[in-house]
């Protein structure tokens, strides 16, 4: 699957980016709901509202003066992480998942001091990291533990499931797993594998990297086949509750499994990437169109998880 013809793509139901841009996400996803998924502060507040949980907030730093909180709350903590609230692709965000003395060290195993932690505070305020380059917030959250059936699979970071939420249902899924390239992020573009899901099982069909299929985990050597997400159906449903919580019709859905708290959400994407499709083999139109084509569509959140684990099987 190295390279598809057009006409195989079509055959394939590929949505391109054209198509999902202009039927799909200027037709569904309203304009003014855009800030507060752009936003990883304001997303975290409002899924609260709806039961979706996300990692703990410790912190949000706002001014440069309050770095001195940071330093102070940051050193009875063995593991967090710093992200720019409007930050996107995996950029600008430090893992910290313990400490040697004073000093910090990353998900990569790469050891930095506070002074660099701070350093790093100031520059996403500056906006360094932001979509637009304008200023910024930090938030600092507590740090993921994956669940070690997950996290076996991924190299040096946290491996987080991304939806397709359309209308409310979820239609499709992957898996990402961090490899050396994409330094302990789980983004596709930085070098993350993808794992395409059954959204019928939660079971892996296909896996790619940088677009090419691939079968083994090229860090960890492990085989992609047979991985199994554990309470699939609970996060089905989490995901396609994201669309209460935004009323936006076409999102990407960003989940983690805790291994102590469960599936938590990281972050909604109102333009979610097309890679998803070459990750599941599959293309994303058919699904889009059986929700459109639904007359009475599902009314609460578990009805159209249901109903699409039901209807997105692959035999
Ligand atoms: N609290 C956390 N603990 C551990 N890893 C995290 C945490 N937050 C993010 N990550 C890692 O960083 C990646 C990117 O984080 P995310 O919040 O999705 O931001 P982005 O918008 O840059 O993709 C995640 O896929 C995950 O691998
Ligand atoms: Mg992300």
């Amino acid at each position: 699957m190295d390279w598809i013809s057009p006409r195989a793509l079509n055959r394939l139901g590929m949505l391109n980016m054209n198509r999902r841009n202009v039927d799909y996400i200027a037709r569904y996803n309203e304009r003014s709901a855009f800030p507060l998924v752009d936003n990883k502060l304001k997303t975290k507040l409002v899924v609260a509202e709806y039961g979706v949980k996300t990692p703990k907030l410790l912190q949000v730093v706002r001014q440069q003066h309050e770095i001195s909180h940071f330093k102070e709350m940051a050193e009875d903590l063995a593991g967090f992480a710093i992200k720019p609230a409007k930050g996107s692709g995996g950029k600008g965000i430090t893992v910290i998942t313990g400490r040697d003395g004073d000093d910090y060290i990353k998900a990569s195993g790469a050891r930095v001091d506070s002074p660099f932690l701070q350093r790093h505070l100031t520059n996403i305020l500056a906006g360094l990291y932001s979509l637009a380059g304008t200023p910024d917030v930090a938030i600092v959250e507590s740090l993921v533990e994956s669940v070690p059936s997950l996290a076996k699979y991924s190299h040096q970071g946290v491996p987080d499931i991304r939806i397709i939420v359309f209308q409310g249902y979820p239609v499709m899924a992957m898996l990402r797993l961090a490899t050396t390239a994409s330094d302990g992020k789980a983004n596709l573009h930085q070098g993350a594998v993808g794992v395409g899901l059954d959204i019928g099982t939660g079971r892996s069909l296909n896996a790619v990297q940088f677009n090419r299929p691939i079968k083994l985990h090229p860090d960890t050597g492990l085989a992609l086949e047979n991985i199994q997400i554990e309470a699939w159906d609970e996060m089905l449903e989490m995901a396609a509750r994201c669309y209460e919580a935004t009323e936006l019709g076409y999102i990407g859905v960003d989940l983690v499994v805790d291994a102590t708290q469960g599936p938590l959400l990281l972050e909604l994407n109102a333009r979610p990437g097309l890679a998803i499709q070459m990750a599941n083999g599959r293309g994303l139109l058919p699904r889009l169109r059986t929700i459109e084509a639904i007359r009475r569509p599902h009314f609460s959140p578990q009805d159209r998880s249901r109903f699409a684990m039901e209807t997105f099987a692959s035999l």
